[in-house]
């Protein structure tokens, strides 16, 4: 469903775990835009990541897949600066994010689309206020352009006129299509999903972005 994903290679996230990567066919754009080099990442004694080397060229779809607790969350919280390594660095256009001032990793994060696992949405914020929150927090735009945004966002992802319920009032895979819709609500370069398939329905990756997706 992810656009013809094929293996490329065997991969060792953990030292227990087999992690096979697998790289979307796109025939467009060679250009590394996100190198990871070296990650290695413990909480305590645990090493969660071992030495993580990884390569995202533009226009291209790359997922991840690995059994529960070998550190695929926390090596998106990683490249999204959530999370530091302890070692290793996080390359983007050629800097390295794990070692910039928290105000550039602000607007770095701009470029990021993220679809957290569990959806992460507020529970306290209708569909609108969780998809329309970046743009009417980082943005300019007009209230009645930010609706029309959220509108197009919704119908993305196949929701129409659920902008005012709370996420408890919807399924677990409408919440993840409304936390896929925030993800896009920013025009992002790049969309990370973790485990987009729990409770969903197919979503295909919009063309034109870099997707990581984490199942
Ligand atoms: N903030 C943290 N503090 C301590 N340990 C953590 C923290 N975050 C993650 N871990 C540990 O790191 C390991 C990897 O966690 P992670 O969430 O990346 O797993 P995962 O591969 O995403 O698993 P799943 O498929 O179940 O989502 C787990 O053993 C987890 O307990
Ligand atoms: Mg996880």
């Amino acid at each position: 469903m992810w656009g013809g994903l094929q293996p490329v290679s065997g991969y060792r996230l953990y030292h227990h775990t087999d992690l096979r990567l697998f790289l979307g066919l796109y025939p467009f754009g060679v250009l590394v835009l996100i190198e990871l080099m070296g990650l290695v990442k413990s909480f305590g004694e645990l090493q969660v990541l071992g030495g993580v080397d990884l390569s995202i060229s533009e226009g291209k779809t790359v997922a991840i897949i690995g059994e529960s607790g070998c550190g695929k969350s926390v090596l998106l919280k990683i490249i999204i600066g959530l999370l530091k390594p302890d070692s290793g660095s996080v390359l983007l256009d050629g800097q390295d994010i794990t070692k910039i001032k928290y105000k550039e990793l602000v607007e770095i994060r701009k470029r990021f689309g993220m679809v957290f696992q569990g959806s992460a949405l507020f529970d306290s914020l209708t569909v609108d206020e969780n998809v329309g929150l970046g743009l009417r927090r980082h943005t300019r735009i007009s209230e009645e352009e930010i609706r029309k945004k959220i509108g197009w966002c919704l119908s993305h992802v196949g929701l129409e006129g659920v902008e005012d319920k709370y996420p408890a009032q919807l399924s677990g895979g409408m919440k993840k299509r409304v936390a896929f819709a925030r993800a896009i609500a920013m025009d992002p370069q790049f969309l990370l999903y973790d485990e987009p398939n729990t409770g969903l329905d197919p979503i295909t990756p919009p063309e034109g972005y870099t997707n990581l997706l984490i199942t």
